[in-house]
């Protein structure tokens, strides 16, 4: 079953390394058969929060927010490559996923972290599954975490060395995971109408 999964990763700076983690990850799903696209929210380029998607008014949303929305309504789930800030998540994609609210609802939602240090961006990866659960996804229990991410991957996003062999271990399980919670979901939507 092909899946619509768009890969969501939003690190604005200019010497950005996430976006290696992000560009292997639209790769695999693209491989895996799914129809997978990176959503960057730096070329996406919403404005600080001032108006969420649903408080304008129908047909009167900036065209940016007006595609993503309709890439938010027609996906099966939601793949989130996040990075750590100061223990924190990372202000350029939060403020993308808060333009949106139903729009998100009853999908899944897999969590991918990194950083430059050992610990793989674990506690942004924490931090994302509260916030996506309280914008109404499920998040899948399995993470994919990569430490040192310069090394990990290279510029063109292929896996190098120690890092790079982990990650290749490790995301086939995680997909394997999020893809039946994206089938089971997909199944329940359409047998049984989502409640509200
Ligand atoms: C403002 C800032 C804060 C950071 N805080 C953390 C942190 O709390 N934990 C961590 O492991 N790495 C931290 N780092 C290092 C990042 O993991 C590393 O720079 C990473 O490449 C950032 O993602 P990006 O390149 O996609 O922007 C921080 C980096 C920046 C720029």
């Amino acid at each position: 079953m092909t899946l619509r999964l768009p890969v969501f990763y939003g690190s604005y700076r200019r010497d950005r390394l996430g976006i290696r983690l992000a560009d292997y990850t639209v790769r695999q799903m693209r491989a895996r058969g799914h129809d997978s696209e990176l959503i960057d929210a730096r070329a996406v380029g919403l404005p600080m929060l001032d108006r969420m998607y649903k408080e304008h008014a129908p047909g009167e949303a900036p065209p940016a927010m007006e595609a993503l929305a309709e890439t938010l309504r027609t996906a099966d789930g939601f793949l989130f490559v996040v990075g750590e800030y100061n223990w924190g998540v990372q202000p350029g994609l939060k403020n993308l996923t808060d333009h949106f609210l139903e729009e998100w609802f009853w999908r899944p939602a897999g969590v991918l972290s990194y950083s430059a240090g050992r610990l793989g961006g674990a506690r942004a990866n924490l931090a994302w599954r509260g916030i996506l659960n309280e914008m109404g996804m499920v998040t899948a229990p399995s993470a994919v975490t990569v430490g040192g991410i310069a090394g990990a991957l290279d510029a063109d996003g292929q896996p190098q060395g120690e890092g790079g062999a982990a990650l290749d271990k490790s995301f086939p399980r995680f997909a394997d995971e999020f893809e039946w919670w994206c089938r089971a979901a997909a199944a329940a939507r359409k047998s049984d109408p989502v409640p509200y």
